[in-house]
């Protein structure tokens, strides 16, 4: 229940108690733990325990998996929050029955990790008629009134692509590669994470004069991913890259080139770009399995953590807060990628590297 209720509540409950001259017994109620995903979500007796209720896309990656446990790791019953969490299998309509949901349980904010970026101006109006504030994270929504979440807190997704394309053209360039043939294989179409990713290939490939021979969505699953890369194979006999939209896709499209009887890697017959950079990404980026890998950082638990700080301390919080994300290399063939402008140095993949991942 909102906290700011339960106070008003308790308040009003003193009020009366002092007033019957009962004032200092035993019907004041101590803190109450934490509820599984229960309908009570919360706290009493002027609890500091914050609710939370999470609208997370699904369990699609490597890379929802890390961010789950960070936002689990973050809203913590240690921390001082109840997080209920709510897993919506990548889809949309059971997004928005999970905020429904949450609006009825009065929870203090809403986390949104939105599958896709349209289609969430009604229920967002019914959190802001609930005076609930929707935090966006990892990817964007895109609604015809701003004043429908406070802030967002994720990757740029168009960087991230231009950034990746930036390298491939650099590297086709030293290795003298005069014609690209690109199989794309997109995540799920209408996620921020494909709108930019894909934007950034499109842009390029029309900049710099590449072949998108096959283009399909790989749903960001390993599963998909090796699916998608099969038929694109079949259909497709002059693909020399692969611009795979995460390193789960990747490591599909890697295991279908393989049972085609082709190679990956600098010396193979197809290069593999992939996004995330999670644990078994960046190492396949070590070994040229997977050529290029722009970072997503999934970690963003005590991002919205310090956001929710903020709005608690009454303080002004950046509508859009774009996270720091480098780029990742197998080799040192390219050392920068200049995106408008602003140069990104481009990190050859060690073990020193990979030992010091976080996720
Ligand atoms: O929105 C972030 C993307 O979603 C990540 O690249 C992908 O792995 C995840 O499923």
């Amino acid at each position: 229940m909102k906290r700011k209720l339960i106070a008003a509540l308790m308040a009003t409950a003193m009020v009366a108690a002092m007033a019957a001259g009962c004032a200092g017994g035993a019907g004041g109620g101590s803190d109450k733990g934490t509820s599984e995903g229960g309908s009570e979500g919360g706290s009493e007796g002027g609890s500091d325990v914050i609710t939370v209720g999470f609208a997370q896309v699904g369990a699609e990656s490597d890379w929802r998996t890390a961010n789950s446990e960070s936002m689990k790791e973050t809203f913590s019953e240690a921390n001082g929050y109840e997080l209920i969490f709510d897993d919506a299998q990548q889809k949309q309509e059971n997004q928005i029955t999970a905020i429904r949901n949450f609006i009825q349980q009065e929870v203090d904010y809403i986390v949104l990790a939105p599958v896709t970026e349209t289609g969430w101006d009604t229920v967002l109006q019914e959190a802001k008629d609930a005076d609930i504030p929707v935090i966006t994270v990892d990817r964007m929504v895109d609604v015809s009134d701003d004043s429908l979440f406070v802030s967002y807190v994720g990757g740029n997704f168009q960087l991230e692509g231009a950034k990746a394309c930036e390298w491939l053209k650099a590297y086709a360039d030293a290795k003298g590669i005069k014609e690209l043939n690109i199989a794309h294989i997109q995540g799920t179409i209408g996620a921020s994470a494909q709108i930019g990713r894909t934007e950034g290939l499109e842009n390029a490939a029309k900049e710099y004069g590449w072949n998108i021979v096959a283009q399909q969505t790989g749903e960001f699953t390993q599963a998909k991913g090796q699916e998608v890369m099969e038929s694109m194979l079949k259909q497709h006999d002059n693909i020399n890259v692969v611009y795979c939209e995460n390193d789960n896709e990747a490591f599909g499209a890697i295991d279908a080139i393989k049972a085609a009887g082709k190679t990956v890697g600098p010396d193979g017959d197809i290069l593999v770009l992939s996004f995330d950079t999670v644990k078994a990404g960046i190492e396949a980026t070590m070994t040229g399995e997977i050529i290029c890998n722009t970072e997503c950082n999934p970690l963003h638990g005590p991002r919205v953590a310090e956001l929710i700080e903020k709005l608690e301390a009454g303080e002004e919080v950046d509508k859009i807060a774009y996270v720091d994300e480098g780029i990742f290399a197998h080799g040192t063939d390219v050392a920068k990628v200049t995106v408008d402008g602003t140069d990104y140095e481009v990190t050859e993949v060690t073990q020193e590297v990979i030992d010091g991942r976080a996720y």
